[in-house]
Parts: structure tokens; C-alpha cells; sequence
């Protein structure tokens, strides 16, 4: 949408549809320049809304005709509506032909062609670019699709649903029929045309049902779908055993495709996947891929229940489908990860990611309820708020109501709404509902601030311990900062997973019935939580498992910190004193505006963990991994980038340095023998390897030593898997090392014909810690690489989104050519991908907490983007929120 300033759309305006589409027979004659579809659609008022004119959305359509009941009726077209003023007051039949041009689609939303096939995506309003329409989630039809196209380009017609007809035409084309039983909303619709090839799995479910699943890529990728395929089979039984959702489909097809906006689209029995979320082979692919396929196929097959067959009423219900579809796929994952310390290493992982986007989302010019309240465009809030926040959302109802009463809850939120578009407040109120008397129940209304407000909440812990009475009284407070637009808030409702540790490291009974955890609610501004027979001063483990998404501030020393690291029950807690230790020291460092210097109590406690006997490789590689520059950041209120790199920089050094014999023996001990699997066993032992190795390299190119660099080009050339061939050259490349040219130069040499290993390329060498702007200087260059494109969204984040929003010292420079380079390339994509310019541009939503000189001259390059006239509704919301 190409306009001024967008109109706001709020929450609270939201009506019913005047009219409803109740069945939809949609015919394509597929032509990459030229596309015709014919719509026939059965409609009737609503009732319930008073009587007005019909409305079709439709952007960048070529209108043929419009019929009603088989002949010709006036309309106009008003902005991007089709108006029909005298639609009948009885159902009739309505009937629209237009065409489009999926060649010139480079937004890559509606119909569009990729590789030379054709691929759609409707999400969230792109169906209204294929034909007219009442394109909003809550108009829900049943669609009949009937696609016709050239047999040898287009050997496969796909569409939702089941097949019921196919046959050929004349001049060489050919055609497909395909019904969806179910019905849906337009942005579930899907069709892909093209030259693919299946892998194919017969599976029976445990309820006795046969069902075909198929993954279509294209030819020569067949061999990297078999770890999706299998990710599908583990989803569906998963979803089976635990929440007694089966698949309701005989067929379930997926697709890759490599020009998408975002991760995958769970359109109904035909899931549309960017290839990077869908092809593995060990040779290609890490074991972090493997693990983001594993959940990214599972997320979109979880869709089927959450999202498909009970859907959205509108898009500010957004995260009822996608907050409760990402905890299904966490909690899924971490089932099929087995071991507590296993499960505990997935919850440290999407506990980093929330803070490191989620955190400082809620906390710049973006910051949103879970459930917004406005917005210009709806493709801006597909955020970390929504996903990720609305995630730890639904955690907090199965932490409150335990994990049996939530899924009572489920099931309860399935019988009342299977075939309907319903609001948060519903999934709320079914969760509560099947748990009566539960803190939930009792404190719903607080609870639903969850999705009221934004920011995120701060609690403070304060613990008294009486020797006399023999008691520890824990005082627990909360605020939640401004954002825009909400200028104070009201208490939440916190649930706090805890438990005491005596000064050794030993659990103490909390009760009388000898309980050593338990969960505390917090639901006041402050309140007072008071343990009896508790001998000495005990070190609180507060928010175990990371219970509630807020920030605590427990006031721990770091003799605390310390107990708790070596011996908290939970292992979400022992990682997590380890950070705050790193943490602390590097806040010190930075509000002295001294160089860093670590602790021999921290060196020893982290030497402690590299070589324990009995924590896992894993869960040793996430607590010896130092904070990240994002995370760091969030803590100060006034951020300088390049002092936070080099305060990061130092404390790497020094922690290669003084673990240097450690290192070495890990990296050792820690080498995987035999062929390549991605279980978490061995890639928590590849990932601990390859720890050590990059400190070993970081640490010979501070002593001249060459053996590790070395050592690690060996590695680099012979490894017989991805995993260890990036984790080499990331070793390499990060430390700067000479060897890192040459083992760029072949790694590219290598995988030229591979794009998606080729996007590695181009972010490895685009994240690398910035010195003495190489790395600002080398991204420029590439740039300019005859390989690099921006009508590729995974070619153009590996390198921008890399360079902009995961290496702010490359990114923040003095002299602002970071930002300058920002906003040519903003404007440069805005004319290509709004969705993806509008991506990029949100490097920019934290500029306000910059030093200067880096906060001016942000600020400069955000009005310039902003000035121009012609940026995209995307784009514009994303600047304007920014200046606001
Ligand atoms: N609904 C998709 C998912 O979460 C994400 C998506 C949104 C994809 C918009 C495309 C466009 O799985
Ligand atoms: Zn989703």
C-alpha cells in the first residue's frame, strides 16, 4: 500500500462483517505475466450489523467483471475497495474476474512467482492481491480451487485440501481441482504451481487413520527434506499424546519455496516454507538448523488446531493463534529433547532469544500489548511481542493452573470453539473456565493485563532473614515502565517459581508438609511472603524456569550468585547466575569507565563448570557463552555500543586466556565420533567443541600463536559436517585470524550452488566483532557482491539484518556512515519488499537510549527516511513510530 499516512486501525472499532462469503469456487488460468482468476462466490447480509453497501478489498487487481446472480450490477471502486451499493437482501451469487502479474510481485505477498514457480501467501492481507474480496479472518468460507496451467512447466497443481479431479486440456495445459471440507479465513488459502518433486510418507494415526504426507521442493533438494519429513511424523504424534489433537486431513502437504518473507505459513493442509526452514543435510545445514526446522515444522503443523480450526476474529487477536501455537512448539521440542537437563537447555535458549528481541522491543518506539490496540499495518505486528511474549503468556496459565488443568483448559477452549474466529478473551476464559477456584479463575482480570499492557514488568526481591523467630520474610515488588502511549500500569498477576538454598548449597523446606519449591503470585504493587523455621540466612532462587517474562532484580551478592550457579535444583537458575556474575562485571566496567577486569572467583567458577563431571556439554556451552550486546544494552539508559563491544571483548579475552589449558582439554574431550545425527547429545558436545575452539583461536591471535589457527583450518577443510566446518571458520573469522581469507574464499568455492549455505556466508562475515571498521568496510564491499541481492529476503537479511541488528559495534560508528548505509537500503527495499524493508528498518527502534554522537546522527537518518514521500504504509509506521 503506497499512500501518505495510513489510517490507524483500532481494536475497539472492530464489527462484524455486513456481509458473509459462505463458499467460494475460484478458478486460475496460471501465466507468470498475466494471471486470470475467476471468483464465484456465495454471499449473504448479516443480520446482525446494520444494512450497508458490499465492501471487497482488492490491491493491484486488474477488475474484468463483476456479476451478481449471472448478470451485471454498478459498483465503484473507492481507494482499495470494490463498492456494490445494491447488493440483493437475499443470498445470491456473486462473481468477479480479474487478473494479476506474479512476475511483478517482488513483494512476495498474494501470487507470485519464485525459481519459475508459482507459490502464494495470504497472511495477513495478501489474499485481497489475488482477487476482491472480504478479506478478514472472521469471513470464513468453504473453497472449492480449480487450477489450470502449462503441463511442462507446471507439472504440480496444489491447492488446499483433498483432490478430486485432474486431467489434461488443450495446448499442452492441464488442470487440478482441490476442495477444503474445512472452512477458513482467506489467509489460509494457499496454491503453488511448478516444477517439484515429493518425498511422500504413508502414516496411520493412533485413532487408525491413514494419511499421505508429502514435502515439495524442488528437484535436486529431495535429499534435504528428510529431517522435515520426520519432524512432521514426531509433531503429529506429539499433538496426538499430549493434547489429543490428531490430524484431520488425509493429506498433508508442504512446500519449500526460497524467495519468502518470513520463517513458514500454515496454510490449511498445505504449509508454505522459506527453504532455510525446511532443508537439511548434514554436509549443509547445522545442528541449529536442524533444531529450528524441527520446530518450525512443528509450529506450523500445531497451527492446524491453534490457528486453523479455531482462528482469529480479527488481527489484533493475533498471538491467541501465534503465542499459544510457539508454546506448543517449545514445550514440543523440549519433549523431544528427554532429559531434564536437555529440556532445561531449549528453555535457556528461547529465554535468550525473548531478551535479546523481545526485551528491547518492549522497551523502544515499538513497544505494543500482546494483544495491540492499534495499528497502520498489520504485517508490523508479527513481532517478538506477539510470538515470544504471547508465548511466556500461555506459559503462565499452564504454570498457575498446572499442566493437567491446562490442558483441561485446551480441551475445554476446542468444544466451545472448533469452527469459530474468537478473541484472547475466549482462550482466556476456557482456560479459567475448566479450572474453577484456581488463582487464575480467581484473579482473571489482572491476569489479562498479560495483553493489555505493554512493557515489561520490573519485580524487586528483598529477603529479611529473623535468627530469633527463625523466620525469612521475602518482600516482592513490581512496576512496569511507560511505553508509548500507556503512561502508567497497573500491577500483573506474576507467578514466581521458587525455593531457599542454605549457605551450602542445600534445598530448605518452605512448609511444613516439607515442599522445597513453590509457586509464589504475585498480584499486588508490593507484598510480603513469609517462611517459617528457616535457621540460617538462605539465598532465594527466585523465578526458577524463568516463570514469568519480566526483569528481577533479587539483589543477590555475588557470594550468592555464587551458591546458586553451584548448586540450584534448577538448572535455568544455575545458568542464570552465571550471566548475572558476567553481567555485573561488565556493568561495573562499564558505569567505572574502567577496563574489565574478571574476578579469579569468576574465572574459577567458570573453570568450575567448563570441567564438571556431570553437567552436559550443552547446557556448560550456554553458561560459558557471555551475555550478548543486545542483553547488555537493556540494562543501561544510556547505551554506547563500542564501549559494550569492547567491555564483551575484554572479558572473552580474559576468560580464553585464564581457561586456556580447560579450553584445550574440552575441545578434546568433546569430539563426536561417527556419523553426523542432530541429537541433542552430540550437538551439545559439537557446540561445546566449538566453544572451545573459538577461544583457542581468539587466544592464539593475542599471543601469536599459530597452532590453533592452525588447527582450526584443518578442521575447517576435513570437517565431515556443517556444524564443525562453520563453527571453524566462524572460530577463524571471528578472531580475525589470517587463515579466516583463504577459508572464506574456499568455503564459498564450495557452496556457490548452494543458496542457503551461501546466506551463511554472508552473515558470518557480517556478524563478526567489528574492529577498526573491517567488518563495517568488508559488509559495504559485499554488498556489492555478484551474489548478493535484495529481492531475496534471506539474502538480504544475511548480510543488512546481520550488519544492522546483530553487530551494533559494526553498526554504531561515529562517524554514522552505519546509518547512512541503513537508510539507502531501507529505500532501496521499500521499492521491492515493503515487508521486508520495514524489517531492516527496525534496527533503528532503540535509537533514543543511544550516547551521542550515535543518538543525533540516528536520528537524523530515521527523519530522512521518513521524509520521503512515496515509502511504503510498512515502512512509514515503522519511522514515524520510531520519531513519535
Ligand atoms: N503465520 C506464520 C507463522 O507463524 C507466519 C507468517 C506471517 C508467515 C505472515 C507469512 C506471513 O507460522
Ligand atoms: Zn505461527
Amino acid at each position: 500500500m503506497r499512500e501518505g499516512t495510513a489510517p490507524l486501525i483500532q481494536r475497539l472499532d472492530y464489527q462484524q462483517p455486513a456481509f458473509w462469503i459462505r463458499k467460494v469456487d475460484l478458478t486460475f488460468d496460471l501465466d507468470p505475466a498475466k494471471t486470470l482468476v475467476t471468483s464465484k462466490m456465495q454471499v449473504e447480509r448479516n443480520r446482525a450489523v446494520p444494512h450497508g453497501p458490499l465492501r471487497l478489498h482488492g490491491e493491484e487487481l486488474n477488475l474484468l467483471r463483476v456479476l451478481i446472480d449471472g448478470s451485471s450490477v454498478s459498483f465503484r471502486q473507492e481507494g482499495q475497495e470494490l463498492v456494490i451499493e445494491s447488493a440483493p437482501d437475499a443470498d445470491f451469487a456473486l462473481e468477479i474476474r480479474n487478473t494479476t502479474c506474479p512476475d511483478k510481485n517482488t513483494a512476495l505477498s498474494g501470487l507470485y512467482t519464485s525459481g519459475g514457480s508459482f507459490f502464494t501467501q495470504c497472511e495477513a492481507e495478501g489474499f485481497r492481491r489475488i482477487t476482491y474480496f472480504l478479506d478478514r479472518p472472521d469471513v470464513m468460507a468453504v473453497y472449492t480451487v480449480t487450477l489450470r496451467a502449462d503441463k511442462a512447466k507446471y507439472p504440480i497443481l496444489l491447492a488446499n485440501g483433498n483432490l478430486q479431479d485432474s486431467g489434461t486440456l488443450d495446448n499442452g495445459r492441464h488442470f487440478a481441482v482441490w476442495h477444503d471440507p474445512f472452512p477458513k479465513p482467506s489467509y489460509l488459502f494457499a496454491v503453488v504451481a511448478g516444477d517439484l518433486v515429493a518425498r511422500e510418507q504413508r502414516v496411520r494415526t493412533r485413532a487408525g487413520k491413514d494419511h499421505l504426507l508429502q514435502v515439495f521442493v524442488r528437484r535436486g533438494d529431495l535429499e534435504k527434506t528428510e529431517h522435515a519429513m520426520n519432524s512432521l511424523i514426531a509433531s503429529m504424534v506429539w499433538d496426538e499424546a499430549r493434547f489429543g489433537l490428531p490430524l484431520d486431513l488425509e493429506r498433508f502437504m508442504v512446500v519449500g519455496v526460497s524467495d519468502f518473507n518470513m520463517g513458514a505459513m500454515e496454510n490449511k493442509g498445505l504449509n508454505i516454507f522459506n527453504t532455510s526452514a525446511l532443508l537439511a543435510s548434514p554436509a549443509t545445514a547445522t545442528d541449529v538448523d536442524f533444531a529450528r526446522i524441527e520446530s518450525i515444522v512443528a509450529h506450523e503443523y500445531f497451527h492446524n488446531w491453534t490457528g486453523n480450526r479455531v482462528t482469529c476474529r480479527d488481527w489484533f487477536q493475533l498471538s491467541l493463534k501465534e503465542g499459544l501455537t510457539v508454546f506448543r512448539d517449545q514445550e514440543f521440542s523440549m519433549d523431544m529433547a528427554g532429559t531434564p537437563s536437555a529440556r532445561a537447555v531449549c528453555r535457556i535458549q528461547d529465554v535468550r532469544q525473548l531478551r535479546a528481541m523481545q526485551f528491547p522491543e518492549d522497551s523502544g518506539a515499538m513497544a505494543h500489548p500482546v494483544r495491540p490496540d492499534s495499528y497502520s499495518e498489520i504485517n508490523n505486528f508479527y513481532t517478538a511481542t506477539v510470538y515470544e511474549k504471547g508465548a511466556e503468556v500461555v506459559r503462565m496459565y499452564q504454570t498457575l493452573v498446572g499442566r493437567q488443568g491446562f490442558e483441561a483448559g485446551m480441551k475445554l477452549y476446542f468444544e466451545r470453539h472448533d469452527g469459530q474466529a474468537v478473541t484472547c478473551d475466549d482462550f482466556a476464559a476456557a482456560i479459567a473456565d475448566a479450572n474453577p477456584g484456581s488463582v487464575l479463575a480467581t484473579h482473571l482480570d489482572a491476569f489479562k493485563r498479560w495483553y493489555a499492557q505493554a512493557g515489561t514488568p520490573r519485580v524487586t526481591a528483598h529477603g529479611e532473614h529473623d535468627s530469633a523467630a527463625r523466620t525469612f520474610t521475602l518482600r516482592l515488588s513490581q512496576t512496569t515502565p511507560a511505553t508509548p502511549g500507556q503512561a502508567t500500569k497497573l500491577p500483573q498477576v506474576v507467578p514466581i517459581v521458587m525455593g531457599l538454598l542454605d549457605r551450602h548449597g542445600h534445598a530448605l523446606a518452605l512448609n511444613a508438609a516439607g515442599d522445597t519449591e513453590q509457586v509464589l503470585v504475585l498480584d499486588q504493587a508490593e507484598q510480603t511472603f513469609v517462611f517459617e523455621n528457616i535457621d540460617s540466612e538462605p539465598v532465594p532462587s527466585l523465578l526458577r524456569g524463568f516463570s514469568a517474562p519480566v526483569v528481577l532484580d533479587d539483589g543477590l551478592s555475588d557470594a550468592g550468585l555464587l551458591v546458586l550457579m553451584r548448586h540450584d535444583s534448577d538448572p535455568f537458575n544455575r545458568w542464570e547466575a552465571g550471566q548475572r556474575l558476567a553481567l555485573n562485571r561488565i556493568l561495573h566496567a562499564l558505569r567505572d569507565g574502567q577496563p574489565l577486569v574478571l574476578s579469579n572467583a569468576f574465572i574459577d567458577a567458570m573453570r568450575g563448570v567448563l570441567n564438571h563431571p556431570d553437567l552436559d556439554p550443552a547446557f556448560k556451552e550456554l553458561a560459558l557463552t557471555l551475555p550478548g550486546e543486545a542483553y547488555i544494552a537493556e540494562q543501561l539508559h544510556v547505551v554506547d555500543p563500542q564501549a559494550i563491544h569492547a567491555a564483551v571483548v575484554a572479558a572473552q579475552q580474559q576468560l580464553a586466556s585464564a581457561l586456556r589449558a580447560d579450553w584445550a582439554a574440552a575441545f578434546e574431550a568433546h569430539q563426536v565420533k561417527g556419523g553426523y545425527t542432530p541429537d541433542p547429545v552430540s550437538s551439545g558436545k559439537r557446540a561445546l567443541a566449538n566453544l572451545a575452539l573459538s577461544m583457542l583461536v581468539l587466544d592464539a591471535q593475542a599471543t601469536g600463536d599459530t597452532v590453533w589457527p592452525g588447527k582450526a583450518y584443518q578442521r575447517f577443510k576435513d570437517a565431515s559436517n556443517m556444524t564443525d566446518r562453520l563453527g571453524a571458520l566462524a572460530a577463524l573469522v571471528n578472531a580475525g585470524a589470517e587463515l579466516a581469507t583463504p577459508a572464506l574464499e574456499r568455503f564459498h568455492a564450495l557452496f556457490k550452488d548452494d543458496a542457503l549455505v551461501i546466506d551463511k556466508w554472508f552473515a558470518l562475515q557480517a556478524r563478526a566483532p567489528e574492529a577498526n571498521g573491517r567488518v563495517f568496510a568488508r559488509v559495504k564491499a559485499l554488498a556489492k557482491h555478484a551474489d548478493f541481492t535484495l529481492k531475496n529476503p534471506n539474502r538480504a537479511r544475511s548480510l543488512l539484518a546481520s550488519l544492522c541488528m546483530f553487530n551494533p559495534a559494526a553498526f554504531h560508528r561515529a562517524d554514522a556512515a552505519g546509518y547512512v548505509f541503513w537508510a539507502e537500503q531501507v529505500l532501496a527495499i521499500d521499492a521491492i519488499n515493503p515487508q521486508l524493508a520495514s524489517r531492516v528498518a527496525r534496527a533503528m527502534d532503540r535509537w533514543a537510549v543511544l550516547a551521542e554522537p550515535y543518538r543525533s546522527a540516528a536520528r537524523e537518518a530515521i527523519a530522512r527516511v521518513a521524509a520521503k514521500p512515496d515509502l511504503s504504509s510498512d515502512v512509514r509506521e515503522i519511522v514515524e513510530r520510531a520519531l513519535a
